[in-house]
């Protein structure tokens, strides 16, 4: 395949384990600069971001979720919320949060890194504002993870595309 965009959608896969070499503050605010760049409701760009390297900060935030390997093994993560202040509908700010983080996945990719996207530890959210010293206003919606992938896994597959196409006409 030829399209860079293209292959970077199907060669993504959610990496779980990463090796412990550090990720570079500016990949990281590449990836997040393509997080800013996904579409948002009347362009509100509702996103906001907490970049983490810190060790001490990643056990407290490990702490918070079943996937704590996966937490502590990530040299790096994206806290990402939406900021109340400025949302408008809350369907479309949430489609507009899912764009953004998918963005950000695709941008590590194409810097190189793996990552996954987090959500089990959505139900610790109180607690994840609280390590961030963030305002409730603040609404998490996802902790990425990231890192330079070991050479595993990769293995999520789809159905075919049929299974989904309700109908043509
Ligand atoms: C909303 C959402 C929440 C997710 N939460 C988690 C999570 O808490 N832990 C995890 O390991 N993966 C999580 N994932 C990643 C999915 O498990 C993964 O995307 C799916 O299995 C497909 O695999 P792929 O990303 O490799 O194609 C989440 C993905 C989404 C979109």
């Amino acid at each position: 395949m030829q399209n860079p965009v293209l292959e970077a959608i199907y060669r993504r896969r959610s990496v779980r384990s990463f090796r412990p070499e550090e990720v570079s503050w500016e990949d990281l605010r590449e990836i997040v600069r393509a997080g800013i760049w996904a579409p948002s409701g009347l362009n509100n760009q509702p996103w906001r971001f907490v970049l983490v390297r810190d060790r001490a900060i990643r056990e407290l935030l490990a702490a918070q979720t079943i996937y704590k390997k996966v937490v502590l093994a990530a040299p790096a993560l994206i806290v990402v919320f939406l900021d109340r202040d400025v949302m408008y509908n809350d369907l479309k700010d949430h489609q507009a949060a899912g764009a953004c983080i998918q963005n950000m996945l695709l941008a590590a990719e194409a810097v190189g890194l793996g990552a996954v996207w987090l959500g089990q530890i959505l139900k610790n959210e109180g607690e994840v504002r609280r390590i961030l010293a963030l305002d409730d206003k603040l609404s998490l919606m996802a902790v990425i993870a990231l890192g330079c992938p070991t050479p595993t896994e990769r293995q999520a597959k789809r159905r075919p595309l049929e299974d989904f196409i309700l109908k043509t006409f």
